[in-house]
């Protein structure tokens, strides 16, 4: 594995203060204010998370990456036979793309439009990627995808079929209410007659799921520790990052995992000028990853206006990667 693992005491002076990104500050001045303290997990990835997340995927304990994955080599021949091969791919929140090299391995003469919020991720993706397809059309988006996005797209082309994709369980990260708001904007982007291909995390034994998300070497405790680590570094903050330990649990109610950072001890600590206390055993919750039943799964992109048409899973029934169509779409043969 390719990381080096941080010195987790350090706390660099302010230095970038200054610069810091005005929402990332208010986020998190605003969530260490709350009773319940609570930051967003999107904050996760500066280039460091990006990297930690990189090599959370290839943990054994994190069985979603390779399980998705194989599932799209199995399965992208009959997804482009089914929307065309020639059709334009919209990925959301495309990170490195790894996953639509072998999308696309299956749509030779496809337009590739990956939207990401960053734009110098987005920049060196794109560059790979035009490396590995010479031939491929690509209109790379800046955007956040949160909101429908305004495609590139040519007006004096004739139309060609839509195919959204948006891989990695991305979906889970959201409350079901999000999800649903955002798949409907997924629709609004793509139009009428689209498809989208979405993988989604399934329900499991909660052991499995925890280990997924608390691995023995570390590496996901890295992910979530250097959000704090991000705070001292961009908002001049002095938390004492030693002092807080990774705690994943699954929560049954609302079926989905949820990471918090937990003070060992009670502590007081400092970002951008705010005076801040947390007593021993007190966390900040950084995320949650919801997992779907197969029939929840269906519920939840009917209610985001989509409609399944192929459902694969692997043999564990670990993972599932579904093709929907826009609801209303004219129905296929
Ligand atoms: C990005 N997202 C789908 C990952 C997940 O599994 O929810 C983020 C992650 N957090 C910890 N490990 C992986």
């Amino acid at each position: 594995m390719y990381f080096t693992a941080p010195r987790i005491d350090e706390n660099p002076p302010a230095a970038n203060a200054l610069r810091a990104d005005p929402a990332f500050r208010a986020d998190v001045l605003q969530g260490l204010a709350q009773p319940r303290k609570a930051i967003p997990a999107r904050w996760f990835y500066d280039m460091r998370g990006s990297q930690l997340f990189e090599a959370i995927t290839q943990v054994p304990e994190y069985y979603p990456t390779r399980t998705e994955t194989a599932l799209l080599k199995a399965h992208s021949g009959e997804v482009a036979e089914r929307v065309g091969a020639d059709a334009t791919v919209v990925e959301f929140g495309s990170g490195s793309s790894i996953k639509t090299r072998i999308l696309l391995g299956a749509m030779p003469r496809a337009t590739y439009v990956p939207i990401d919020i960053c734009g110098e991720f987005l920049e060196e993706a794109c560059t790979a990627l035009q490396r590995l397809f010479p031939a491929l059309r690509i209109m790379p988006v800046e955007a956040n995808f949160m909101n429908p996005v305004q495609l590139p797209l040519r007006p004096d082309e004739a139309p060609r079929a839509m195919l959204g994709f948006f891989p990695g369980s991305t979906i889970g990260n959201l409350t079901p209410e999000a999800a649903v708001d955002l798949l409907r904007s997924m629709r609004e982007t793509l139009g009428e007659s689209a498809h989208l291909l979405i993988g989604i995390d399934r329900v499991k034994e909660p052991r499995r799921l925890v280990s997924a998300y608390d691995d023995a070497q570390g590496v996901t405790a890295l992910f979530n520790l250097n959000l704090l680590q991000r705070i001292n570094r961009e908002l001049g903050g002095s938390i004492p990052v030693g002092e807080f330990r990774h705690v994943a649990r699954w929560n049954p109610t609302a079926s989905r995992i949820e990471m918090h950072l937990e003070a060992r001890r009670a502590i007081r600590f400092e970002v951008d000028g705010h005076a801040f206390r947390m007593e021993g055993g007190e966390t900040i919750h950084t995320e949650n990853c919801h997992k779907y039943r197969p029939g929840e799964m269906r519920l939840l992109l009917a209610a985001g206006g989509w409609r399944e048409l192929e459902h694969w899973t692997d043999p564990q029934g670990d993972f599932s990667l579904i093709l929907a169509q826009a609801d209303g779409a004219q129905r296929e043969p």
